[in-house]
């Protein structure tokens, strides 16, 4: 890209809701070589209003009038799943960098097209991914690369949430496209699948469950989305099964917004011959001497918001391509829709 004389790049945001008001928006904000100039949501007051607290010039309602600006080089689209892909393919078109929130797009054809756009444009697109920016990550991922695990053939991906189903349009698979699966599966299955060196899908065999819906449970809180008006519940509520990786690895995944079940916040494992992971906590299971080990490296958690941003806006400045890129995104929207698929037709299924 084209560096502007004063060395900034020009921001929009898409969808100014939770996630970019709590997550994008600071990150941004903590950049010296940002500034935010536009601001676009479907609800006119609240776009208003973000842009009047951190004095942002431009507000939209519409993006395809947003990514016309010229005074724009990128945008955070953190809308609901349901515009990910049309936000994404008009910024892009309109010569716009892109980092588009989890989950990359409501199926595969979208996936693709958005990752079309991009080749065909040469603009960056980097997806949501944040995990794969927590430190201990990237420190397993250089673990990984030095060859500390060995061959890696097995995974284990797990968040399993006992009530902690969304209020909002979490629940609305017009607007999300599915439950757990696509809303906290996606970061576990990401993770997990980065963790063992991005192999590529091509089999999925899962069971897919709607058995609580809306519940009453006491003394428990639930995450609430900015709007609840007209709640809907039509997605799963449970998953698991089985992902099988072109290099004969495999993963083995459960996930959950309700379920009669232990909570398990966050938990990757990977197999390797030589050595084993587990996140979290960070642990490595491994032999010395003729001896078993578990080592638990010391790492100082950096804020994996802000190495997500400044990853993407390094990404603009040399071109590279991101690490959370546009293929990780198609290969993952594969999986996530290869178990609904299977789920359906009650059988394996062949990406
Ligand atoms: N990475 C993470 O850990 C993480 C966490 C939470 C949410 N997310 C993702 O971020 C996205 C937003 O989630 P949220 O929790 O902020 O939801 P939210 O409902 O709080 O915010 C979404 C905003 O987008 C606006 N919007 C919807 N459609 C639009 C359109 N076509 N054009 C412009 N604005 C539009 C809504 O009015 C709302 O203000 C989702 O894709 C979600 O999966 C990611």
């Amino acid at each position: 890209m084209a560096i502007r004389s004063d060395g900034k790049i020009r921001i929009g945001i898409i969808g100014v809701g939770n996630i970019a008001q709590n997550a994008h928006i600071p990150a941004y904000l903590r950049q010296p070589d940002v500034e935010l100039v536009a601001v676009c949501d479907i609800k006119a007051e609240r776009a208003e209003e973000v842009a009047r607290r951190y004095n942002i010039k431009h507000v939209f309602t519409d993006f395809n009038e947003m990514v016309k600006l010229a005074d724009l080089d990128a945008v955070s689209v953190c809308t609901w799943n349901n515009s990910h892909a049309a936000a994404t393919i008009a910024a892009l078109e309109a010569g716009k960098h892109v980092l588009c929130e989890k989950p990359m797009a409501m199926n595969v054809a979208e996936a693709e097209a958005m990752r079309d756009a991009a080749r065909r444009t040469g603009n960056v697109l980097q997806i949501g991914f944040v995990n794969r920016f927590r430190t201990e990550v990237q420190v397993a991922k250089e673990m990984a690369a030095s060859g500390k695990f060995g061959e890696i053939y097995f995974g284990k991906a797990t968040i399993l949430r006992r009530r902690g189903t969304p209020l909002g349009w979490f629940t609305d698979p017009a607007k999300s496209g599915g439950g757990p699966v696509i809303d906290i599966g996606v970061h576990i299955i990401d993770l997990t699948r980065y963790l063992m060196g991005n192999p590529e899908p091509v089999r999925v065999s899962a069971g897919v469950f709607a058995k609580f819906g809306d519940y009453k449970t006491k003394a428990v809180s639930r995450w609430k989305a900015l709007d609840t008006d007209n709640l809907v519940f039509g997605v799963e509520d449970l998953a698991g099964g089985v992902i099988h990786f072109a290099n004969g690895a495999c993963m083995i995944f459960d996930v959950s917004w309700a379920a009669n079940i232990k909570e398990v916040p966050l938990l990757s494992q990977v197999f390797g011959t030589k050595a084993g992971l587990n996140l979290d906590p960070f642990t490595i299971y491994t032999e010395d001497e003729g001896y078993l080990v578990d080592e638990t490296p010391v790492v100082e958690r950096g804020n994996m918001w802000d190495a997500q941003i400044r990853h993407f806006l390094d990404c603009i400045k040399t071109g590279r391509t991101p690490l959370a890129s546009a293929d990780d995104g198609v290969a993952v929207q594969k999986i996530l829709n290869g178990i609904y698929d299977s789920a359906r037709l009650g059988k394996e299924v062949t990406l």
